[in-house]
């Protein structure tokens, strides 16, 4: 009988060598005439132990990593086809306490299916949202949306059941259902490792957005340097549109819904959303004034539905499952799980969903093992390059909307970098001025002059003496209040935020003073 080894196909893996892994044991199964077959999966997301090969026994998955090709023979000598000992050895995948003790419900299936098998994808529970859909009407879907709490995952967290309700209310010929998969932000990676580990969800996801609002038109804004992404989700179109989850009669319901991906124009700014909807009418990405809203007046001027891949991909278990399900997870405002992604300095970099209300030092300490380099942690930035430097003073903030708020930080997409105390809080906040300077898509003057003089001002303040530098940082702080209040999006009106954290928290990275300015 077949074993079943899976080696993940996930870009994360395969730079860390998952394709010659899979090679090396395809070659080593038939040079001992061993009957393999290789399923290439998403990532379990726990990164220091990629490339993680998993094979298939009667007792469950049994786990090995990091493998390199150069171990795959020492592998099976060890016979670990049937899960025998070697140093590489985890043991059960489920049992390993990075992943046991997750809430997975938008990663339920990543890592664990095949991302190009609609059978695979089925037995695990998908489609079933959409088959619930199908059976309620448009009005029914948003109200479930409404009630699970749920709120966009891409950055600003606006509740999702009201942007479907406006859009489902717009009175239109054509609407769309467009999705922001540009995942710009520094330490992120959710949506790549769902669009790359379990495709099927965000096109099921869309679909029931387009069934709920009216849109039979649906677009995937891909950022273009994401090609595995894209090859995953060109293949599992055409797998659902063969299968009758995409197109004129989507499963026999009446109802069309056709999808298409578009690569991005390469920009941070073409994250935001109606830079997004400029980008894929073929225009250079620059921001739009709001109103009107894009659910109103979207895409071509039409009623669109835009979410992240993230809260996309949570639709599905909510309308499965119900909204009461969803909404059981999380704390205050902030319901359901939030898939965290760890980066930086860190020992154990990942992807953790859990429910809303963990703190940033359960993440950094318990899952994360702390830094990377064994120095204490100095700052961690959470939410991008817009978010605020947090000290580690406050790491016991807890991971919700309201909590980080009232700290003056953001999750936005749920990305958290860690820094260790070597770390020079001044070059950060250089480098946030420097990034607004070069990503500002010009429109406004705030923004499009204020971040180049920042970068301008921070450098005058390190060169100049004690006087000088407290009247530059007196000037840089009413910059940055300039550009809060009259940037006309978030990237100027939120990028002084992690420049005034940084003179908040660690003033004396900026000169010998210790007492920032008021
Ligand atoms: C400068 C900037 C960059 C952004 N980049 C992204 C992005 O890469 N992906 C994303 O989903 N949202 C991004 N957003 C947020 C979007 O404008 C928008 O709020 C989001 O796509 C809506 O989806 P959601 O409600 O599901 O979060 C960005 C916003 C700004 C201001
Ligand atoms: S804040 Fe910056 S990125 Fe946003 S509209 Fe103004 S110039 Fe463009």
């Amino acid at each position: 009988m077949s074993v079943t080894v899976y080696v993940p196909c996930d870009a994360s893996a395969l730079s860390l060598g998952a394709e010659a892994v899979a090679e090396t044991i395809a070659a080593e199964a038939a040079r001992r005439g061993l009957d393999v077959t290789i399923v290439r999966n998403g990532s379990r997301g726990m990164f220091w132990l990629e490339p993680l090969v998993e094979v298939a026994t009667p007792e469950g998955r049994i786990a090995y990593g990091p493998v390199q090709p150069d171990e795959v023979a020492a592998l099976f000598d060890a016979d670990f086809l049937h899960g025998g000992a070697h140093a590489l050895a985890l043991g059960p995948t489920e049992s390993i306490a990075y992943l046991k003790s997750q809430q997975r419900l938008t990663f339920a299936r990543v890592g664990i299916i095949d991302p190009r098998s609609l059978d695979d994808y089925l037995a695990h529970g998908g489609y079933r949202g959409l088959e619930a859909a199908l059976r309620m009407s448009g009005a029914d879907i948003v109200q479930t949306v409404t009630d699970s709490g749920l709120r966009g995952r891409g950055g600003a967290a606006f509740p999702t059941g009201v942007k479907w309700k406006t859009c489902l209310d717009a009175k239109a010929v054509q609407k769309y259902v467009a999705c922001n998969a540009d995942e710009g932000d520094s330490g992120t990676y959710a949506d790549r490792m769902v669009m790359e580990g379990d495709p099927f969800v965000l096109i099921e996801g869309m679909t029931i957005a387009g069934i709920a609002a009216g849109a039979t038109r649906g677009y995937i804004y891909l950022r273009v340097e994401y090609p595995h992404a894209h090859r995953a989700l060109k293949a599992a179109i055409a797998i659902a549109e063969a299968n009758g989850y995409l197109g004129d009669d989507v499963r026999g319901s009446g109802k069309a819904f056709h999808l298409e991906v578009r690569l991005g124009g390469g920009a941070y700014i073409c994250g935001e959303e109606t830079s997004m909807l400029e980008s894929l009418e073929g225009k250079r990405g620059q921001v739009r004034v709001k109103p009107p809203l894009p659910a109103i007046h979207g895409l071509f001027g039409k009623p669109t539905v835009i979410n992240n891949v993230v809260t996309f991909a949570s639709v599905p278990i909510i309308l499965d499952k119900g909204a009461a399900f969803y909404r059981d997870y999380g704390s205050g405002r902030s319901r359901g799980t939030l898939p965290i992604q760890l980066a930086g300095n860190l020992k154990r970099p990942g992807l953790v969903e859990r429910a809303f209300g963990l703190t940033l030092r359960e993440l950094i300490e318990g899952y994360g093992g702390g830094t990377a380099s064994g120095r204490p942690v100095r700052a961690v930035q959470v939410g991008g390059p817009l978010g605020a430097y947090i000290p580690a003073s406050q790491l016991d903030a807890p991971i919700d909307y309201e909590g980080f708020a009232a700290i003056g930080g953001m999750l936005g997409h749920g990305g958290v970098v860690v820094f260790d105390d070597t770390v020079n809080m001044a070059a950060q906040a250089r480098y946030a001025m420097e990034f607004c300077a070069i990503e500002s898509c010009g429109k406004c003057t705030p923004c499009r002059i204020g971040s180049t003089r920042g970068v301008e001002v921070i450098d005058r303040m390190l060169a100049s003496d004690n006087a000088g530098r407290q009247r530059d940082e007196v000037l840089l702080r009413d910059l940055c209040q300039t550009m809060v209040a009259g940037s006309l999006c978030a990237l100027g009106g939120m990028a002084p935020f992690p420049v005034l954290s940084a003179l908040d928290h660690f003033h004396e990275d900026f000169a010998g003073t210790a007492e920032p300015v008021q």
